[in-house]
Formats: structure tokens, sequence, C-alpha cells
């Protein structure tokens, strides 16, 4: 379940939160279409799982777009970058199995202590031969963040299989020291 807590704290932050990431220069959403594109078809059926405001959409152009989020302040915004967003929480997601050509999650998964529920549920929806790509926050020693080994083993369990990670340097925040993300790309 979602908390209270959180859901204030993205309500809160919904209203200014482009604009936050603008000046934060948030790369995230562009860095990983650049290599989706190259392997989804222009017309894939995608899902923005933790869409927020909807940040990743505008990077693919001609697709079917579809949002959930836990947060319903952060869904609105996604209407006007023509998603189709449900308020839900990402490990109890409200369509069927085998149902999106991709499955996106994008600065949402370093919030919780485990990644499992959340790559399994996003496993579920997305259809055979399907991608499904997500990023974590990662340093360059891998000692505080979560380990490449332990994303491994819960893409095993999830039925799925690595097709790619890649590391990319970003700030998060004015002032903020460079931080290293990790995009993580796989296959079900
Ligand atoms: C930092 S924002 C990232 C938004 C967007 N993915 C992006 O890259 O700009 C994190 C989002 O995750 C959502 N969120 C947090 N926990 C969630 C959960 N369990 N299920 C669905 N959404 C969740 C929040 O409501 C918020 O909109």
């Amino acid at each position: 379940m979602v908390s209270q807590k959180l859901r204030g704290r993205y309500t809160r932050w919904s209203q200014t939160y482009d604009r936050t990431a603008q000046m934060w220069e948030y790369r995230t959403p562009a860095v990983l279409a650049s290599r989706m594109r190259e392997l989804l078809p222009t017309s894939s059926r995608i899902l923005d799982c933790a869409c927020g405001t909807g940040l990743n959409g505008p990077h693919y152009p001609g697709a079917s777009l579809f949002g959930a989020d836990a947060t319903l302040a952060m869904t609105i915004h996604t209407r006007s970058r023509g998603y189709r967003s449900c308020v839900s929480d990402a490990r109890a997601l409200p369509y069927l199995d085998d149902t999106f050509d991709a499955v996106l999650c994008t600065a949402m998964l370093d919030q919780y202590r485990t990644i499992a529920p959340f790559v399994r549920e996003m496993a579920r929806v997305v259809r055979p031969d399907g991608l499904v790509a997500f990023t974590t926050f990662c340093d360059r020693e891998e000692r505080q963040h979560l380990p490449l080994r332990d994303i491994r083993e819960v893409l095993v369990q999830s039925n799925m299989h690595l097709v790619e990670t890649f590391r990319y340097a970003s700030h998060h925040g004015v002032g903020c020291p460079t931080t290293f993300f990790r995009a993580t790309i796989a296959q079900k």
C-alpha cells in the first residue's frame, strides 16, 4: 500500500514538478528513450509506470501512452501529454496480463526497500517478448545502491532476461554533486 505521507509529498510537488525537473536538467526520460526508440516500433503500446506528470511521454511520438501513478494530482498533468492514466499502486496494476509492448518505470524504485514486487508486476503486464525498462540510483562502486547482481536476480525471478544495462550521470538537485543512475532494459 502507498502511504499517505508519500502521496501527500507528491501531491504537493505535482504543481512544480516539471519546473524542478527542468531546473535540475533531469535527463532520464531523454536518455532512456534514445535507446528504447531503437528497440521499439513507433506505434508501440507503452505503459509509463509511476508516470508522475508524464515526462517520458513526449519522447515516444506515435506511441499509445498509458500511465499509472499512486498520486492523482500527478496523473492530471499527463492528460495534456496524451496519456490515458489511472491512479494505482505500481505493485497491483489494473491491467490484464500481456497488455503492453513496453513498460517504463523511471525515478521511482529507489524509494522502496525492494524492487521485486514492482518488477514482477511490470513483467506480468508486458507481452511475451515485450520490454521493461527502469532506472535506479547507482554509484561508481555500487556499494550504496542496488547492485547489478541483485537486479539480475530479480529479473530471473520475474521470468525476464537482461537485454542491456547502462549507467549515466545526472544531477539530482541544484548544488548536488553528480549522481549516477543505471538504466536496465529487460525482455519477457
Ligand atoms: C520522482 S517521481 C517520477 C515520475 C516520473 N516517472 C519521472 O521520471 O518524472 C516518482 C513518482 O512515483 C509515484 N509513486 C511512488 N510510489 C508509487 C507506487 N507504489 N505506485 C505507483 N506510483 C508510485 C509518485 O506518485 C511520483 O509521481
